[in-house]
This record gives C-alpha cells, structure tokens and sequence, in this order.
C-alpha cells in the first residue's frame, strides 16, 4: 500500500520525532526542536502515513516568494526504505511550491539521499568542509524552477 502524504498535525508529532531518533541517531533534533518546526507559520512537516508514520519531510518556506524554500529534513523508516516513499515525500513537498527555488544541505557521504535529491533535478553548488561533526563535508544543493519541466 502507498502511504498517503499529508501536513502533519499536532497527534503526528510524537511518532515523527520518535523516527527522527532512529534515522539520525548522532543529530536527532530535540523535542524542543521539533515543537518549534510543528508550531512555526514557516514550517511544512509533510508525513508519510500508512496507519503508522512511515516517513516524514520538513520545509522552510519563507513568506517573501523571492526567497528560496529550504528542505530542512526528510527521512523514512528504515523498515519502508527504497520502496518510493521518498520519493513520494519529495515529490509532494516541491509540488507545494512550484515556482520557488529549493536548497539543501547533505553529508558528502549520504548517497542515497544525494541520488534522491539528483533524481529530482537537485545540483550541488557549493560544499562546506568539515562541516558535520567526524569531518564530513556538507553539500549545498539548488534545484531551480526554471531546471525542470
Ligand atoms: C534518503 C531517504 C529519505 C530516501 O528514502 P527512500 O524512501 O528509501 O527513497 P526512494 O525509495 O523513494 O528512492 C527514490 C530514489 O532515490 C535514490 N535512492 C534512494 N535510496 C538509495 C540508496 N540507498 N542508494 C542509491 N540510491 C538511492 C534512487 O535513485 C531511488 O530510485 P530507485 O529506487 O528507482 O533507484 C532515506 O534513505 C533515508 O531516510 N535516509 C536517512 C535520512 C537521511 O539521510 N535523510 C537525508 C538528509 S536530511
């Protein structure tokens, strides 16, 4: 069955944050973290829900249309990964705002989330060195509306 992607709502949070431990063991956000991103008037938390919350996507979308969204975090249940789920995820939060340019930051290393994001027309335009905690660089990725169809 696909999940069907939805806003989250206030009864989303606990699960997402309780996935958000297990995809990121090392830089889960905190509770406190996560009540501001359900709460702020700039944030999106899509979910992914197939009765339990299979993954989930977190946007910054500012108010002046001129300024790019930032994908801040997606991430899906290792149980579900590689069976399109975030490619659902992704598809719905650029579909939201068509006509804004997108960035994003990745760990060098992440290749499956660098794949994903390629897949959707993301192209790296800058690196920070050292940026994650073990020395990984940071990616910047842009995906411009003018990019794609
Ligand atoms: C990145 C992530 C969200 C991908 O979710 P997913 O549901 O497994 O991805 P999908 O099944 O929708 O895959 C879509 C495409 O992405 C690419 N992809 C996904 N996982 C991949 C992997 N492990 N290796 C290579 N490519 C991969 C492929 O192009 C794939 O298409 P294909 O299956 O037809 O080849 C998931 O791996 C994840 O949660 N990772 C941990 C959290 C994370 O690192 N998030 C990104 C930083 S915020």
């Amino acid at each position: 069955m696909r999940p069907a992607i939805r806003l989250a709502g206030p009864a989303d949070r606990p699960a997402v944050v309780a996935l958000d431990a297990a995809c990121f063991p090392k830089d889960a956000w905190s509770e406190t973290s996560w009540a501001d991103e359900f709460t702020r008037p700039d944030r999106r938390v899509l979910v992914a829900d197939e009765g339990a919350l299979a993954g989930y996507a977190v946007l910054l979308v500012p108010p002046a249309t001129d300024d790019p969204v930032d994908l801040l975090r997606i991430a899906v249940d290792p149980a579900h990964r590689r069976t399109g789920i975030g490619r659902q995820l992704l598809t719905a939060a650029l579909a939201a705002h068509p006509d804004r340019t997108v960035l994003l930051e990745v760990a060098a290393g992440n290749e499956a989330a660098i794949a994903l994001y390629r897949a959707f027309g993301f192209e790296e335009i800058s690196r920070r060195s050292n940026y994650y905690a073990g020395g990984e660089d940071a990616v910047i990725m842009r995906r411009q509306e003018k990019d794609h169809d």
